[in-house]
This record gives C-alpha cells, structure tokens and sequence, in this order.
C-alpha cells in the first residue's frame, strides 16, 4: 500500500488532540489507581484506559488493516506495513498527582520505521510533531535541540542539565540511583520530569540540554525519538546501539558523546 506519512500525522494529531481533551475534560475527582502492572509504582487509571480506547477506535474507523501497540494492551496485527505506537497517558503519575507534565504520545512506523510522531502536552499546550526528514515543530514552530545557554555550542557535560527517569523494578531503581548520584555532581543539574516522551521533547526544544533512561518502553519512545532527532539530536543506545529500553540517550552532538561516555564508564545498563 502507498501511504503518504503526512496523511498519517494528520490522523496521529487529531486523536492525541482528541485524547488529550478527554483526559483534561473528563478526568474524575477521585480518580485513583484501576489497576497495577509490573511492579506497585507501575500504575494505570480508568483514564489510561480510556484514552487508548478512543485512540485505537479513531485508528481502525480509518485505517482497519493497520497495526497497533498500545501500553494498555492493545497488540494488533495488520496487514498494511504501518504500525501505531501509543502510550495513551505518558506520566501516569503526574496525572494522577495533578503535575501537569503528561502527554498523549503516538508514533507510526511504515515498514518497522518511525515516519510520524505526536506528543501532546495539553496542560501545556504545546503539540510537539514530527515527519521523518521534515524537522520537527512545536505548535507548528520549528525547534532545534540546543539550549538557548548553548550558543549552538555542544555543551560540556557539566554545563548541562540532564533529564533522567526511572524503572519501576526497585533493583533497578536502586541501580540507577547509584548512577544519579555519580552524575549529579558533574553536571549543572539533573530533572525527574516523569514522563519520558515529554522529556525527549524538551531535548528537542532546548529546554533541557539531555536526556538518558533505562527500561523506557517503545511506547515511551516512539513519537519522542523521532521528534527528538528531527531537531537535530543524536538518538541512541551506548556502545553505538539504537535506543532501546536497555538504554536511550538525547542529546546534541557533543553531550551525546559525553554522556554515553559517563554511562559506559558506570556500566549504566546493569541491573545490579
Ligand atoms: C513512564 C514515564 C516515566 C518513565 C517511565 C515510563 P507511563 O511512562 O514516561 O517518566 O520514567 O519509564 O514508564 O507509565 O507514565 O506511561
């Protein structure tokens, strides 16, 4: 099948628009935790679950042979060559919290690669897009992945502020506390905004300088990397691998090198 990825945008945009109205409009008073995953930390909503739903019904109402993997269990097999990627509240727990960096996430594959991706952040109106080898946009303003503190400059590593997030395991949140710690003092400052896809997209508009996580799902990365790179950033595992949930690091070219440097050294992508 021909499919043009700017069609597939539009439709991602419009239901990460649709979703993040829900999730604002409709979020109960009492909204408390529905169920718990991988560990007690690793929590859904009824509204995680509610926003996949009307996600995954806007898809297949257009595009009925097309696949779709969402975190809250949706893992459909198409027959189109083109993949949706969603995470339906990116930051459960900030919702949850009423801290207002969440966000709706969906990328698209075509042929097992990222063409298009969104990341809506209503709380703060912003809708971060991107198409491959198009640039990426913030409200439909171009955005660069450097900070404005760095001239177009690559930043040293202890000029940098550094987003991070953690595992939901508690081994593995030990680990990579380990890990803070030794970095914290080498760098200007570390954030633990709690939601990846948000934070791969203030790698790509400057708002912080990089970004590395251990254990982020495909859902987590998606729309995120794509738009991530599109402004410019490296995009990647350590040791030269692709970004995976064994390892992500964002940054511009330069901290890229150097914060991959830090985390080989500390043999990062260990669990104990
Ligand atoms: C989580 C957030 C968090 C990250 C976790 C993710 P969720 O996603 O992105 O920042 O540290 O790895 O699982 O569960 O809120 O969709």
């Amino acid at each position: 099948e021909n499919v043009n990825p700017k069609d597939l945008l539009e439709l991602a945009v419009r239901l990460a628009d649709e979703a993040g109205r829900l999730l604002v409009q409709e979020r109960p008073r009492d909204l408390g935790v529905a169920d718990t995953k991988s560990s007690p930390t690793d929590i859904v909503t009824v509204m995680d679950q509610r926003s996949e739903k009307l996600i995954v019904e806007g898809i297949l109402a257009e595009r009925p042979d097309d696949a779709i993997l969402g975190e809250e269990g949706s893992d459909r097999q198409g027959t189109s060559g083109v993949r949706w990627v969603i995470d339906p509240i990116d930051g459960t727990v900030n919702y949850l919290y009423e801290i207002p960096l969440w966000g709706v996430s969906i990328g698209v594959e075509v042929d097992g690669q990222t063409v298009a991706g969104v990341v809506e952040i209503p709380m703060l109106r912003e809708t971060f897009t991107a198409l491959r080898g198009d640039g990426a946009y913030r409200n439909g303003e171009a955005i660069r992945a450097y900070s404005a503190q760095s001239e177009g400059k690559p930043v040293p590593l202890e000029r940098a502020l550094i987003a991070t997030g953690f595992g939901y395991a508690a081994r593995r949140r030990a680990v990579q506390g380990e890990i803070v710690a030794d970095l914290l003092p080498r760098v200007r400052d570390i954030r633990r905004g709690g939601s990846a896809a948000l934070d791969l997209c203030s790698v790509a508009c400057g708002r912080v300088d990089g970004y590395f996580e251990r254990g982020a799902k495909p859902w987590d990365l998606s729309a995120g990397a794509l738009i991530a790179q599109e402004a410019g950033a490296k995009v990647g595992g350590l040791h030269g691998a692709a970004a995976s949930d064994e390892m992500t690091v964002a940054a511009a070219e330069g901290l890229f090198e150097a914060l991959c440097g830090f985390l080989e050294g500390h043999d990062a992508a260990r669990d104990s």
